[in-house]
């Protein structure tokens, strides 16, 4: 079962992404989780990637669709995936429309989590992430037991450099432009699954599962 996670900046794309992929047990697969981690390792990918990732602007198709197609062709990927925040415009839903029918697989699900830009900003900025494992805090509304500090595994917790608000914007913008057009794209070809993205996490994640289950009856 393949799985695409759409959704703006801050929507819960990497929240409900590990619970439905612990669900159906098949990875997640984040671009933005791999560019980081690239970022952090230094990598000539990394220093690339950097320049773009800072300004809140995507980074180039080139660099991105290899680093999925590379993903996606190993072993634990083989049930399924998740995509999250894979594709990003509809070059890249093209190409991967492209990259999956010659490995004779499909998109199965895309599910789109709506949330209003008001509070996509309030989750943004108050996001905290932590250095060593990538789990996701936020300071009012899933805080850590101990103040900057993992409950997982005890590592920093930093907020990440594209959530200081101009950069925040700067994504939200993008998004506009370059992302939501792939709603209408998967729309069209009956694919795609709103989501109310506002609420509790264990509540989202259930309506993202019902819409999984019901698909599966339908076909
Ligand atoms: P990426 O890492 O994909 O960032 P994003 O799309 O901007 O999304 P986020 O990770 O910020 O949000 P999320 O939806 O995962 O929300 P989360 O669950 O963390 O991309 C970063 C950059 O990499 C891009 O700008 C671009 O440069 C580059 N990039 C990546 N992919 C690319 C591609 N395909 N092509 C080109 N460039 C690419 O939740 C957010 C916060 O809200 C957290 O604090 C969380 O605790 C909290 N929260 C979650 N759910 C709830 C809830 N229900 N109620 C209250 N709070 C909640
Ligand atoms: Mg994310």
């Amino acid at each position: 079962m393949n799985i695409i996670l759409l959704g703006p900046p801050g929507a819960g794309k990497g929240t409900q992404g590990k619970l439905i992929a612990q669900q159906y047990s098949i990875p997640q697969i984040s671009t933005g989780d791999i560019l980081r981690a690239n970022v952090k390792n230094k990598t000539a990918l990394g220093l690339k990637a950097r320049e773009f990732m800072d300004k809140g602007v995507l980074v180039t198709d080139d660099i991105v669709v290899g680093m999925v197609e590379d993903r996606i062709a190993m072993k634990d990927c083989q049930a399924g995936f998740i995509l999250d925040g894979f594709p990003r415009n509809i070059n890249q839903a093209g190409v991967l429309g492209r990259m999956l029918e010659g490995a004779g697989k499909k998109v199965d699900y895309v599910i789109g989590i709506e949330v209003d830009k008001k509070a996509l900003v309030k989750r943004l900025s108050g996001r905290r992430v932590c250095r060593k494992c990538g789990e996701s805090y936020h300071i009012v509304f899933s805080q850590p037991l101990n103040q900057g500090i993992c409950d997982k595994c005890g590592g920093e917790l930093y907020q990440r450099e594209d959530d200081l608000e101009e950069t925040i914007a700067a994504r939200l913008d993008v998004y506009e432009q370059e992302t939501l057009p792939l709603v209408a794209y998967y729309t069209e070809r009956g694919l795609y699954r709103a989501i109310n993205g506002a609420g509790a996490v264990d509540m989202i994640t259930g309506a993202i599962v019902e819409a999984i289950e019901k698909g599966k009856h339908n076909t």
